[in-house]
């Protein structure tokens, strides 16, 4: 059975996700990309995962460094989102990054980070899924987290 993509667009479209921006630190400089693919996976080992696409010139400059940290978005921070989504020639221009266990960008303002080691790559088609493995990890804001949905931004109201 073939699938047809923009029906696969849609319907998951309607699968509602939180936002992180995935950094890493190498010898060319910070690099980072809005990931919305981020998961826990497991707490004994503490584990993680997101999906980045095979061709991301980010996910390869962060393969590089051995390490990431998914810093999670809060709902004042769509604009984040769009920097870190968009091709540019510096993301973070202007942004006051400092680092926590594997060095890797911190960004100021976020929900909280999770910054990990990776600690394997496994084959999804034309994503990598990376899993990573936790060495240190903070909620640092108290604001409510950025959510996507078909499309678009919203925030979370408790029912
Ligand atoms: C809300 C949101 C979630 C995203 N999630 C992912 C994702 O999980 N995996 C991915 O490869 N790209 C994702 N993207 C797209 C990348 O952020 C975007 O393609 C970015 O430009 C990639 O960086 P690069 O072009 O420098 O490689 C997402 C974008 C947005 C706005």
């Amino acid at each position: 059975m073939t699938i047809d993509p923009g029906d696969f667009r849609r319907v998951l479209g309607h699968f509602p996700t939180g936002v992180t921006v995935v950094t890493g630190a190498g010898e060319d400089g910070p690099a980072g990309m809005a990931i919305g693919s981020f998961a826990s996976v497991s707490l004994d080992p503490p584990l993680v995962m997101f999906c980045p696409g095979k061709d991301s010139g980010t996910w390869h400059a962060i393969r590089e460094t051995g390490s990431f940290c998914a810093n999670i978005l809060g709902d004042d921070q769509k604009d984040v989102c769009g920097i870190f989504a968009m091709p540019s020639d510096d993301r973070f221009a202007g942004i006051d990054w400092t680092t926590d266990a594997t060095g890797s960008p911190v960004l100021p303002g976020c929900v909280g980070h999770i910054d990990c080691d990776i600690h394997a790559i496994l084959d999804g088609g034309d994503h990598d899924i990376v899993i990573g493995l936790v060495r240190s990890l903070a909620v640092t804001g108290g604001q409510g987290p950025l959510l996507f949905f078909q499309g678009g931004y919203g925030r979370f109201e408790g029912l």
